[in-house]
């Protein structure tokens, strides 16, 4: 599960190679991640397509690390219940995308208790859509994805309205002594994260940082001792 005694690394796989996937999450497991971020993507929500349900239950088999499922996908509730049992320990959805997102997030909630175990709640939100629009449904979340890019691929230049976005946020959670953890996502390098951690964010998404080095430990290495 996640913890609040360190600030946790989640390699994204969508910058690993996908031919050698137990390999190169067991590489990451490694070199020191905290988290497995996997990148869920429909092509109707965000312009790329990956991978699915499938491909997190074997994914379960070859980790102990958390699973942390970052739906980008229009109508997550068809497929809430199909990660759940694939073994997901985070589903994220994106606010953007549920009409109904109390509904959504209790229905992580429900299928995690069906199954017997808990599956923490996450919402995401765009660049664009601002940190205020979370204030009803923040006390249903275990956690909040800022994303710092606009989502849907790899390897983009981190969007610094992020950091003030992250600020906004913490003061929420905090001013409220809520235990939401705050996720960010996109652009995450060595040269960054400790401003970004400063901003108050717990999990750091990163993709193209860690996986895009000959050697992991020393990419994840650089990111922990930066933060
Ligand atoms: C983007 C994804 C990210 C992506 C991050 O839509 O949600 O998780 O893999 O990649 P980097 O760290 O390379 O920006
Ligand atoms: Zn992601």
């Amino acid at each position: 599960m996640f913890t609040k005694d360190h600030k946790l690394i989640a390699p994204s796989i969508l910058s690993a190679d996908f031919a050698r996937l137990a390999e190169e999450v067991a590489a990451v497991e490694a070199a020191g991640a905290d988290v497995i971020h996997v990148d869920v993507m429909d092509g109707h929500f965000v312009p790329n397509l990956t991978i699915g349900p499938v491909v997190v239950e074997w994914l379960r088999k070859v980790t102990r690390l958390p699973l942390d499922c970052h739906l980008m996908i229009t109508d997550p509730d068809r497929y809430i219940g199909e990660f759940v049992a694939a073994g997901a320990d985070c589903i994220t959805v994106h606010q953007e995308a549920c009409p109904h997102l109390h509904r959504t997030v209790q229905l992580i909630r429900e299928e995690g208790a069906k199954a017997g175990r808990k599956v923490m709640t996450g919402v995401s939100i765009n660049p664009a859509t601002p940190v205020e629009t979370l204030s009803e449904i923040l006390p249903d979340c275990d956690l909040v994805l800022i994303m710092s890019v606009n989502p849907g691929f790899g390897g983009q230049k981190f969007i610094p309205g992020a950091l003030d976005k992250v600020r906004r946020l913490r003061r929420m959670v905090d001013e409220r002594r809520l235990s939401t953890y705050i996720e960010i996502d996109g652009g995450i390098k060595a040269d960054n994260i400790a401003q970004v951690a400063k901003a108050g964010v717990d999990v750091f998404v990163a993709g193209s940082a860690v996986f895009n080095a000959d050697d992991y430990g020393a990419s994840i290495g650089a990111l922990k001792a930066a933060v």
